[in-house]
């Protein structure tokens, strides 16, 4: 992709201030030099997210999204770097650069993709309702559609024909390379276009801006696969949409309904809740947890009441735990699914369920009775010890107490004996903050880390190098000096050298570097964590002295043979210091 011209993303960050952007979506305040705000990105109550006027940055130190306003757009609007400028340009009233060849051809490509996606909805929906084969109609009304809901969502119907959609869409011009890219048809090994979508009831699925990008087609029957979803297409990715939002992000309500399957979520909706969401054929994404704390304060789960249903509902729920986003599960009896109950038993039924939903602490209490018959002596012991572990882990004192009479009474066990067991539990978790535990987990939450897998084997150099790119950041224009200190060789993570080399490249032939210069070579993920890099320094900003032993750290470990995987005690303490401060 040829470069935007550095010179365009400067005057696109004067014509976008960073508070400015941040006034139409958060309440923001002024503290010193800086703001702050409740994170847009994820639901809290107390202020994290810090901006950063000076530089033109932001960065949450409660959920880690951070950058420029080009990355602002990206996490906001859930769209990619060279639509978030446009976003930006518009906004501004700036006119966009003349692109080049390659970026037109992929311009021209997702916009193709797009009316080929719109084409291939109308298409479906006209031989749902008009077509000769009925059943497709039939198999709705079945189901209990209204042609109210039909419309609303687009539904349609596939036809059991290899080339209905193929025929269709080249009497209206478009090239079967389109059609294959858009993924509404395949190309065989022979080298045959046909349509991939055949004798099922289709569910075009539509963006935030309205635009169908992707389907999901059902069989009329038991046959299998139940469902085929349109591949990750250059208009499409599975794991950063989410069905239906384009209808909840416009409900009255602030409590999402998060469902498993297309039909709970259209069943759900036509019994009058518009505010449900489902993933689309995969388990909901820190993404899309993600997507959904940006919309709603609250999120009520409610997946199937089987096995699988209850575990996805667990992993859910660590999801929005690390968005921070409070969730409720829903707890169906007498039906499989939603559209099941609703079905049963109506939907002010229903309505009743999502107002009395478990909080998250219930639902793990009652998850702990899997497997044991608490009558007998054994199993009610063994229920007893899961229970005090997830006591010791409710935060709010209150809470915790409820919760120890309400078992208490249960199981018939003084509550007071209960309230000495959580007490110890809660302590041993307090003391597991030492040294050990400190280690375990620290080696964890590195483990986790997706962008810098290094890290994990290299500790202190990977802090050491966080260190000089701090530096470099903060002060762009010693950027000589620095690379006559540490030569980018000298880096042991591959991460910490991409940044490191990105930004010395942007030096030597700009005379001023910025965040927003980043964003061609980096992912949006990468940009937040760069911002929290110059983020995490901005109080006590590294100087020449701690420059200069950074590079002795990483000249240090270069003479060294095998890596220091253990950290000293003292790195320990420092990495503690550092952490307490922020
Ligand atoms: N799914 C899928 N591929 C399959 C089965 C399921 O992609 N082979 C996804 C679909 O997004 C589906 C969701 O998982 O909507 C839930 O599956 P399921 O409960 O089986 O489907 P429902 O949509 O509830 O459909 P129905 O009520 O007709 O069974
Ligand atoms: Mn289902």
């Amino acid at each position: 992709m040829a470069r935007l011209p550095d010179e365009f993303i400067q005057r696109l960050r004067e014509a976008n201030d960073i508070v400015e952007l941040f006034r139409s979506y958060a309440d923001v305040k002024k503290r010193g030099r800086t703001y702050v705000c409740c994170c847009p990105f994820h639901s809290e109550k107390t202020p994290s997210c810090t901006i950063y006027p000076e530089n033109q940055s932001f960065y949450c130190f409660g959920c880690g999204v951070g950058g420029d306003a080009i990355n602002f757009v990206r996490k906001m609007d859930n769209v990619g770097y060279m639509d978030a400028v446009q976003i930006l340009a518009q906004r501004s009233g700036l006119q966009m650069p003349a692109r080049s060849p390659d970026e037109q051809r992929t311009a021209d490509l997702r916009r193709h993709c797009l009316e080929i996606n719109r084409e291939a909805a109308n298409f479906y929906y006209l031989q749902l309702v008009k077509g000769q084969d009925k059943r497709g109609l039939a198999y709705f009304s079945s189901r209990k559609l209204s042609p109210a809901t039909i419309k609303k969502y687009g539904l349609g119907f596939a036809p059991d024909d290899w080339h209905a959609l193929h025929y269709h869409l080249r009497s209206k011009g478009y090239t079967d390379d389109e059609m294959v890219a858009a993924g509404v048809c395949r190309r065989s090994e022979k080298g045959a276009v046909y349509d991939y979508f055949r004798n099922r009831v289709m569910f075009p699925i539509v963006d935030l801006k309205g635009s169908v990008i992707a389907f999901g087609g059902r069989v009329l029957d038991d046959s299998k696969p139940k469902y085929l979803n349109t591949n990750d297409t250059p208009v499409f990715n599975k794991g950063r949409n989410l069905f239906s939002l384009n209808f909840a992000k416009n409900a009255s309500s602030t409590t999402f309904i998060l469902a498993e399957g297309y039909m709970d979520v259209i069943s759900i909706n036509q019994a009058g809740f518009d505010n449900v969401v489902a993933t689309l054929g995969t388990a909901i994404t820190p993404e899309q947890a993600r997507l959904i704390a940006q919309y709603a304060k609250e999120v009520v789960i409610s997946y199937d009441s089987d096995g699988a249903g209850q575990a996805a509902t667990q992993r859910a729920l660590n999801h929005f735990a690390d968005v921070g986003l409070p969730a409720r599960i829903l707890k169906m009896e007498g039906a499989k699914d939603p559209d099941e109950y609703i079905k049963k038993f109506g939907a002010d039924r229903f309505r009743l369920l999502i107002e009395h939903a478990d909080d998250a602490n219930l639902f793990q209490l009652t998850r702990c009775k899997e497997g044991l018959d608490i009558e007998t002596e054994l199993g009610k012991t063994e229920y007893l010890r899961r229970v005090v572990r997830v006591l010791a882990g409710i935060a709010n004192p209150l809470q915790r107490e409820v919760y120890i009479s309400r078992i208490a009474r249960e199981t018939e066990v003084k509550a007071e004996t209960l309230q000495i067991q959580v007490d110890g539990a809660v302590r041993a978790a307090k003391r597991s903050a030492d040294r050990i535990q400190f280690r375990a987990i620290e080696a964890q939450s590195l483990q986790r880390d997706e962008l810098n897998p290094e890290a994990q084997t290299y500790p202190k150099e990977s802090k050491a190098e966080k260190e000089i790119l701090s530096y470099l950041l903060h002060y762009p224009e010693d950027c000589e000096m620095v690379l006559q200190l540490v030569s980018p060789s000298l880096f042991k993570t591959e991460f910490h050298r991409r940044i490191y080399e990105a930004i010395c490249e942007i030096c030597s032939r700009e005379e001023h570097f910025t965040l927003s210069m980043l964003h061609e070579a980096f992912s949006s993920e990468e940009v937040s964590r760069i911002s929290g890099i110059i983020a995490g320094f901005q109080e006590t900003p590294v100087n020449r002295d701690t420059l200069e032993e950074c590079a002795n750290v990483l000249r240090e470990a270069q003479n060294r043979i095998i890596p220091s995987a253990e950290m000293s005690d003292d790195d320990l303490r420092r990495l503690l210091a550092s952490k307490q401060k922020k």
